[in-house]
């Protein structure tokens, strides 16, 4: 082989196979992630549909909403998903944020990461509990009777994750829908989102059924079929 030929294919070989490949932690951690994630689907999910666009799987979600309840969502941020969501809401959808940004280290990201300097500019249907769930909570809940008709959970951490079901568990009607936004398929999903619904439904008997889930993302979408504490 002439010189440099092998002097490009060397370059080559470190500058894409070991740099980008051999020695890239992530690139593992997403592989193991995909297949944890794919073994997950197979046990079940199998017969929900599946999507690879983001937002035509929030629009299915919604197409699958019920008439009564309240609409909500934990983790505005920068309003993008409320965006999508609001418009087809019949009524007001609350949406819940401190918009100080994650209060614990999640997935690579800092604490503070996804914070926001002003208040995302929404559909006039959102009204805005500014703080951290267990704080608007309990006030919300007095002033807001009824159960729940849709629930995002969008605000990645186990801990908020906890205190959404801990506080609305009661809530979830037969009917309801949950949209997760990182419910799996990123290193470790196994631990936060997921695993603080896990519980909730182990801890209250519920039964529920998986009705779309994301091929290319971390979404996933949930009906719930029964609920003992849902009064
Ligand atoms: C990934 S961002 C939400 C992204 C948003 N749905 C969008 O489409 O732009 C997660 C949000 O959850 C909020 N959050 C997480 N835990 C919280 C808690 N316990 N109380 C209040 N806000 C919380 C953070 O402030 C952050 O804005």
């Amino acid at each position: 082989m002439p010189l440099f030929k092998r002097t490009l294919s060397e370059f080559l070989f470190r500058r894409f196979m070991l740099k980008h490949y051999s020695s890239n932690l992530l690139l593992e951690m997403n592989l193991e992630a995909k297949m944890d994630s794919l073994e997950y689907i197979k046990a079940h999910m199998v017969d929900a549909p599946f999507f690879e666009k983001h937002k035509q799987l929030v629009k299915y979600t919604l197409d699958n909403i019920g008439k009564d309840g309240l609409h909500l969502e934990f983790g505005v941020g920068r309003g993008k998903s409320m965006r999508w969501i609001a418009p087809e809401i019949d009524g007001t959808i609350h949406g819940f944020d401190s918009f100080e940004g994650i209060q614990e280290h999640w997935n690579g990201n800092p604490i503070g990461a996804f914070s926001q300097k002003r208040m995302p500019r929404v559909p006039n249907n959102v009204e805005f509990h500014v703080g951290y769930f267990d704080a608007t909570l309990p006030d919300f809940l007095d002033s807001h009777s009824g159960p729940i008709a849709f629930l995002h959970v969008d605000c990645d951490l186990y801990s908020s994750t906890v205190t959404i079901f801990d506080a609305l568990g009661e809530r979830l009607q037969p009917g309801a829908i949950i949209l997760f936004d990182e419910y799996y398929n990123f290193h470790r999903w196994q631990q936060h989102e997921f695993k603080a619904f896990q519980e909730f439904v182990r801890r209250s008997s519920v039964q529920y059924e998986y009705i779309a889930y994301s091929v290319t993302g971390q979404q996933v979408a949930v009906r719930i079929l029964s609920n003992p504490t849902c009064a």
